[in-house]
């Protein structure tokens, strides 16, 4: 049996992934990861700055200039950049509509890379019993040896739906296009992930039916 898993969640926004990872997480003492607060906090901090959303002189000294932190706070690690916290001006929907043009950017993602791995550390080096990390290439790129990779499914009317619960705009199916039809990481169904459908199901039932398949990864 396993001491320590890695578990990857890919899926569109608003396809379940937080809810999901933070229901696991204090389930099975993992610590919880989410990476579309990196982009979005990275986004934050680049248009405070005026860096257009383009590879160039501009976008490297912007990356230059941001130094990472990690801040754990109960299950969930979250990012720390310049001693600033992200608070929840990074859902605002400015960010929203610049996220997906600045994380398609090859610098900026190979810039958040050794990062994202070095949770994993973090969370042996804290006891955790495993690292639960949800984004859109995690399964693909960051960890595609995870213990167990996931592919978060759900129609996109049903998730436009669960976003305007939540009282935000977001384009959700504008950003899933960009997501998915970018040259590098694109959000897409990793080799060998295990899709799961939520589009008919509850939170509760999604939970219930994937918390099988991680105490399965652990007896692997
Ligand atoms: O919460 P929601 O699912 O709407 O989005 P998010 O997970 O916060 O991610 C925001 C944006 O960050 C996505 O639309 C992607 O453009 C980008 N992202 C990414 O490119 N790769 C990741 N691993 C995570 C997020
Ligand atoms: O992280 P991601 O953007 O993929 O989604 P989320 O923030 O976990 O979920 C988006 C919204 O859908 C939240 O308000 C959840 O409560 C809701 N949700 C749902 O209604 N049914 C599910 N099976 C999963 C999430």
């Amino acid at each position: 049996k396993k001491d320590f898993i890695i578990i990857a969640i890919d899926g569109g926004a608003a396809a379940g992934k937080s809810s999901t990872s933070r229901a696991l997480s204090s389930r099975f003492n993992l610590m919880h990861v989410d990476t579309g607060s990196f982009y979005r906090a990275t986004t934050v901090k680049l248009l405070e700055a005026g860096v257009p959303a383009e590879a160039g002189d501009a976008l490297n000294a912007g990356l230059a200039n941001l130094e990472l932190g990690t801040y754990i706070d109960e299950n969930s690690a979250y990012i720390v950049v310049n001693d600033w916290i992200p608070d929840e001006s990074i859902r605002s929907e400015e960010v929203n509509a610049n996220v997906s043009h600045y994380a398609a950017i090859p610098e900026l993602r190979k810039f958040l890379f050794d990062y994202q791995r070095e949770q994993a550390t973090i969370a042996q080096e804290e006891g955790f019993a495993g690292l639960v990390m949800e984004g859109r290439d995690i399964g693909s790129v960051i960890f595609p040896d995870a213990d167990l990779r996931l592919y978060l499914y759900a129609d996109p009317a049903k998730r436009a739906a669960r976003r305007a619960a939540e009282g935000l705009a977001d384009s959700i199916e504008k950003r899933d296009a960009m997501d998915a039809n970018r040259k590098t990481a694109p959000l897409s169904v990793p080799e060998g992930a295990t899709l799961v459908d939520s589009s008919e199901l509850t939170l509760e039932e999604v939970v219930e039916h994937v918390s099988g398949l991680v105490e399965n990864a652990y007896q692997k």
